[in-house]
């Protein structure tokens, strides 16, 4: 079965990036067009694009825009001012390594191009497009190979949105359900609600209605309790950043689902692809988490929901620990246990 919907998230026209704009879910599904850099740095930071693989193509997209900006200048002035908007350009956003990925992969050319100032541009552009087309191909095959791990008819539980339009197209984890709905249209999903900024519910559910796949909204806190009555086969979300030994960032809530799972034995996969491992770190510790606004737990739909002045913290992310985690589902297959030596040797067999 096909993929209905046939979300692209992000794409690059012409001589501009062209996103859904992810701010207005669920009450409108609009295109907006980015022409700068500055606004793509904005774009990214007030999440109108968000999703780990998504950002990262947004990043990528907002290099050529400074590289378009920069074009009338001489090589050697117009090398050192793109680095450092490209530098600005990855400090949108912290947490998901695949924007720093996408945008050193823009640098390696910045840094080793032998072109002209208008061959790099170029250069730039056509690698943009190319990470991009490729999101999609590495999204079919994670959900390929995660499909073959979920039972038939399963209920899966999935946490904030990893889907079509957290990436390119297709999705991480729901690249999985899609994957195994495709095989078995019994299979059902469970969406945490995803608080504060409520992806689950905003996104989440829109995307796998648009395809005609079974989906019930629960909220976060819900999830122990079904889980308790055997209604969830397994969990599948996706991260943001994963370090060298298995430990997965992904939004705020994730740990709380992967501690809930080991509790009821039922198995919790990541599904992520290879650039969202960051193998320079060692552990979870090490991974930035963003702290945002406070409006997004105060407020919602603009409307205060606590009273004024009480104190708020708003971490973005948390860590699920390695021992919590049954599988990786990446592009090249799914990594097991111990993390530490499957993450290595699929790096070290792939020269990356
Ligand atoms: O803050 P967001 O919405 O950009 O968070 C990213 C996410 O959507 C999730 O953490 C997701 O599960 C991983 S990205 C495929």
């Amino acid at each position: 079965m096909e993929f209905k919907s046939k979300i692209r998230t992000i794409q690059w026209v012409d001589t501009y990036s062209r996103m859904v704009n992810q701010t207005l879910f669920p009450y409108e599904f609009k295109y907006v067009d980015i022409k700068d850099g500055e606004s793509m740095y904005r774009a990214i930071k007030d999440m109108i694009v968000r999703g780990a693989p998504a950002i990262g193509i947004a990043g990528a997209h907002g290099v050529v825009l400074y590289a378009q900006e920069l074009q009338s200048l001489p090589k050697e002035e117009f090398i050192p001012k793109l680095l450092e908007k490209a530098d600005y350009m990855a400090s949108s956003r912290p947490t998901a390594v695949n924007l720093m990925w996408a945008v050193k992969k823009q640098k390696d050319i910045i840094l080793n191009s032998k072109s002209d100032v208008k061959g790099i541009v170029e250069e730039l552009k056509q690698n943009a497009i190319k990470l991009e087309n490729e999101d999609i191909e590495i999204n079919k095959r994670i959900g390929d190979f995660g499909a073959q791990v979920v039972p038939k008819g399963a209920t899966i539980l999935t946490h904030c949105n990893a889907g079509a339009l957290a990436t390119v197209g297709y999705g991480t984890a729901l690249g999985v359900v899609r994957s195994a709905f495709a095989n078995d249209p019994t299979i059902q999903v469970f969406a945490d609600e995803t608080r504060p900024r409520q992806q689950g519910a905003r996104i989440t559910t829109l995307e796998l209605t648009m395809d005609g796949i079974p989906t019930t909204l629960i909220t976060d806190g819900m999830c122990s309790y079904f889980m308790k009555k055997g209604m969830i086969d397994m969990v599948v979300v996706g991260a943001d950043r994963i370090a060298a030994n298995g430990d997965s960032a992904n939004k705020i809530g994730t740990y709380t689902v992967a501690i809930a799972a080991k509790y009821h034995n039922i198995p919790f996969y990541i599904a992520a692809p290879l650039s969202t491992i960051d193998i320079s770190i060692k552990s979870g510790d090490e991974i930035p988490i963003e702290e945002r606004s406070h409006d997004e737990v105060t407020h919602i739909n603009g409307k205060a929901i606590c009273a004024d002045g009480v104190n708020i913290i708003n971490p973005g992310f948390d860590v699920t620990p390695h021992e919590l985690i049954t599988g990786i589902i990446t592009e090249k297959g799914i990594l097991k246990p111990d993390y530490e030596k499957s993450i290595l040797n699929c790096f070290e067999k792939l020269s990356l």
